[in-house]
């Protein structure tokens, strides 16, 4: 297949703690979304989400892009970039707006003023910007439950909205790092907090009416999302990922190496603790310089180190959701995503901490080269690609239709 730099082709950028991800996909003619294909490589200069050594950095996401150019046969000239990092919030906020036109009719320049009111309301804290505003809901005088108020008549808007923000100079180190290429230069079409994208790979609408809880759990981050009745209610960051359970491994058993500590927690790794596994052993080797020893572990202390770390996680993100009571309304429960849900037991755990279900999610609901992207890995960039097919969507539709689209995938704005 011939790639070109033809306005269809949607290209998501995702600079993780462990790996950065390219996906392409295509914007059908009907408006549906097929995915073509997909670069990987290691990252470096970045942890906890967030660029923290620029040349680092900076040199192996335009390795990404060349290798991911030369294997695709593209020239990749924007991206959509995903941003992360434990700096990001969120709100819920109200604005207001008076309707304009005498005739009463609700313009989108009405709906435009209430959602920039809500936004106003965000009380930002020195250096901090907003990554998003997410049209929630409207009421028109009084009357809530409005998707798109947009043609019909009252006098007075509200408008909800979730705001989801960060630390301007943070994000910025991300997007500099896009600005080292000298032959051809990389522009950002959008910028999309990693949890929300991550929520449009593997979340249906049905999910979303029901009420889901999306934890993408990488390397250096957890992430999470919480939709309600349809709406995005709750956005966040732990700065905790599969590096703190290796670092914790590590020094729980006195290993010399984090290639050694990841291997254990792969081959024997569970944070579910069974107590059939009790007094049970494993045999590892620990290959130094020196020499090659191999010691016995009882895989009881393996599961509990690992625990530790998940159930403390887990216990945070759950008392955040339940003191905002959005617990009574999640009914499709957790989905585990991002290479950390691949570890066993987590789904257990998940579900005896939220006492609702939980399920290992990976992008669904594609066409095109499906099989590459159903890895819980690929949802954050898979979801890059599905928000920037959403955006264009957006841009081709008639006025008042773009927002009617948003709502019903409970999009951002
Ligand atoms: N089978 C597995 N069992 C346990 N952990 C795993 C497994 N496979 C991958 N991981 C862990 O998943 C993590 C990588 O996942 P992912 O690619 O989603 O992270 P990332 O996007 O690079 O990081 P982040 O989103 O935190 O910046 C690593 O910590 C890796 O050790
Ligand atoms: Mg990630």
């Amino acid at each position: 297949m011939i790639f070109s730099r033809k306005p269809p082709l949607i290209v998501g950028l995702d600079i993780g703690t462990s790996a950065i991800k390219i996906a392409v996909g295509e914007r059908r003619a009907d408006g549906g979304l097929s995915l073509m294909g997909s670069h990987r490589v290691e990252s470096r200069g970045v942890r906890k989400g967030e660029v923290v050594h620029h040349a680092e950095a900076s040199a192996c996401i335009m390795q990404a892009v060349q290798e991911a150019e030369e294997a695709l046969n593209m020239e990749i000239g924007e991206i959509e970039l995903a941003l992360t990092g434990g700096h990001i919030d969120s709100a819920n906020q109200r604005g207001t707006a008076t309707v304009s036109s005498e005739t009463h009719e609700i313009s989108e320049e009405d709906v435009e003023e209430a959602v920039t009111n809500a936004r106003a309301g965000v009380l930002l804290a020195d250096g901090k910007v907003v990554l998003h505003v997410v049209r929630q809901q409207f009421y028109i005088d009084g009357k809530d439950g409005v998707a798109n108020p947009v043609g019909l008549l009252g006098s007075r808007l509200e408008a909800d909205a979730h705001c989801i923000y960060g630390i301007g100079t943070r994000f910025q180190n991300t997007l500099n790092c896009l600005h080292e290429r000298r032959e051809t230069s990389v522009d950002v079409n959008n910028w999309v907090f990693s949890g929300l994208a991550s929520s449009l790979a593997i979340l249906d609408r049905h999910d979303k009416e029901l009420g889901s809880i999306v934890l993408d759990i990488g390397a250096g981050t957890t992430d999470y999302v919480v939709y309600a009745k349809g709406m995005i209610r709750q956005t966040g960051v732990l700065a905790i990922g599969g590096d703190h359970l290796t670092n914790d491994l590590l020094l729980g058993l006195k290993l010399q190496s984090r290639r050694r500590a990841e291997a254990i927690i792969r081959e024997h790794g569970s944070v579910w603790l069974d107590p059939t596994v009790r007094g049970k052993t494993v045999k590892v080797k620990t290959s130094d310089l020196l020499a090659d020893r191999e010691r016995t572990f009882q895989l009881e202390h393996i599961h509990v180190v690992l625990n530790a770390r998940m159930d403390e996680m887990l216990r945070i993100i759950r008392d955040r959701v339940f003191s905002q009571g959005l617990n009574d309304l999640v009914g499709a429960g957790v989905f585990l995503t991002g290479g950390c849900a691949r570890l066993p037991g987590l789904v257990e755990l998940t579900q005896s901490i939220f006492e609702m279900p939980a399920t290992l999610a990976a992008p669904q609901g594609f066409d095109g080269q499906v099989e590459q992207f159903a890895e819980p890995e690929m949802s954050t960039v898979v979801g890059l690609v599905k928000y920037g097919q959403i955006k264009r969507g957006e841009a081709h539709s008639q006025r008042g239709i773009g927002a009617y689209v948003r709502r019903f995938l409970g999009m951002a704005g």
